[in-house]
């Protein structure tokens, strides 16, 4: 209804006679003002609409069922499909009561016989189907705004439910990863204290090593565990200085090497393009390329070679590590950054399943990206590329 309280009404009806008394009733209506628009075809009347939408707004359409343009119901869903928030009263002849409430089934809100029409009865029929179709839009919207609090919800639930289950598993691979060492420990200490006196030293000194390795791989896997736990919780925390990268790269390559020179690898390390001092957060550096650097040694035959390359790029760096040893499955090559996550192949390599999981979430937190490219028996290379944060 327009400011003035009057009510605007859009008359479609292409017999001259019938629009005029219509329009007569109106004007003898004592309750409010009617201003009225007659067009007399349908097309008319859907220009009429198009233009009200960037002008006036009509309240209701009174719609004649037999137009020149239009037969029977089919007017409905042209107009309801233009404006679908106006009510629609339709006028039809004596006899038509079968069409009639066809029309409200399919979205009239009312109709009026033509011949049986007067003021009053007109006058209500309009307001009814202004207040029927208000009630209808609310809750219209109302279900709307329903149906998107239930997607909302279910979505929250899935997600719940994905965490819930993440974590049992999570529990489950840890308890079952901390039993194997216990086992290791109990079974030598078991060993040790029994037959004291009958083992040779060399012996006691075998299970003495395999209690201390034990340990060593439990503390690891705290180690990690608590790692993806601060990850989790949002407390890996990008703690920024400037750094020589290419020093710093070396003097990891150096410790690594040293702790596994049993192997006999030789990592090859090269730096190329421009390498400024630029801002880096050390431990996650470490933990990327530490981790990185030793899986490549741990599934390369020994004596073999881990190429490792830096290279400056122009917003970025990319760090390479290249090896020749058992390659990954590409089935699993997706689920390696999952926690307790191992490649089909490892055989009795050991290992947790959390270095690369690890990987990840450092690369994330330092803003860049990881790809993996391996072929079972060839090798893998895996390159990070990290954004350069300047001074
Ligand atoms: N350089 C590599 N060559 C072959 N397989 C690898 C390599 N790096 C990672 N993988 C595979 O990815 C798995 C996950 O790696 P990671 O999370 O570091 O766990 P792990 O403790 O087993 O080394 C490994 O178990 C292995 O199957
Ligand atoms: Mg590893």
């Amino acid at each position: 209804m327009t400011a003035t309280g009057s009510v605007k009404i859009l008359l479609i009806e292409d017999n001259l006679a019938e629009a005029r008394l219509l329009q007569e009733f109106l004007k003898q209506a004592q309750s409010k003002y009617f201003s009225v628009v007659h067009v007399q075809r349908l097309q008319d009347g859907v220009k009429e609409l198009s233009r009200d939408q960037l002008f006036g707004a009509y309240d209701v359409i009174l719609l004649d069922l037999t137009l020149p343009d239009s037969e029977g119901l089919s007017s409905l869903p042209t107009l309801i499909n233009c404006l679908p928030s106006i009510p629609i009263v339709v006028l039809t002849n004596t006899n038509d009561d079968k069409l009639a409430i066809e029309a409200v089934r399919q979205g009239a809100q009312d109709y009026l016989v033509k011949r049986q029409v007067n003021v009053d009865l007109l006058v209500r029929s309009i307001h009814y189907a202004i207040e029927r179709k208000q009630v209808l839009e609310s809750l219209r919207t109302t279900n709307q705004t329903l149906e998107h609090c239930v997607e909302e919800r279910t979505a929250e639930l899935v997600r719940a439910k994905e965490i819930n289950q993440f974590k049992s598993e999570f529990v489950s691979m840890l308890s079952h990863d901390i039993r194997n060492p216990l086992n290791t420990i109990l079974l030598a200490a078991g060993l040790l204290q029994d037959n004291d006196n009958k083992l040779s030293t060399e012996k006691k000194h075998s299970h003495f090593q395999m209690i201390r390795a034990a340990i060593k791989n439990m503390a690891q896997l705290l180690d990690e565990v608590s790692l993806i736990g601060q990850a989790d919780s949002g407390r890996l925390q990008c703690d920024l200085v400037c750094l020589n990268l290419e020093a710093f790269c070396r003097q990891l390559v150096d410790e690594v090497q040293l702790a596994s020179a049993e192997k006999q690898i030789t990592i090859v390390f090269h730096s190329a393009g421009k390498l400024e001092d630029a801002l880096w957060d050390e431990s996650l550096l470490r933990h990327i390329l530490g981790n990185l650097i030793t899986n490549a040694i741990k599934y390369s035959p020994p004596g073999s070679t881990v190429n490792f390359d830096l290279i400056g790029q122009h917003h970025a760096i990319a760090f390479r590590i290249q090896d020749y040893g058992i390659g990954i499955p590409e089935l699993d090559q997706q689920r390696l950054f999952q926690p307790f996550q191992r490649a089909e192949n490892v055989g009795s390599i050991p290992g947790t399943g959390l270095g690369l999981a690890i990987v990840k979430k450092c690369v994330d937190a330092h803003g860049g990206e990881i790809f993996v490219d391996s072929k079972v028996g060839s090798g893998s290379t895996f390159t990070v590329i990290l954004p350069l944060l300047n001074l």
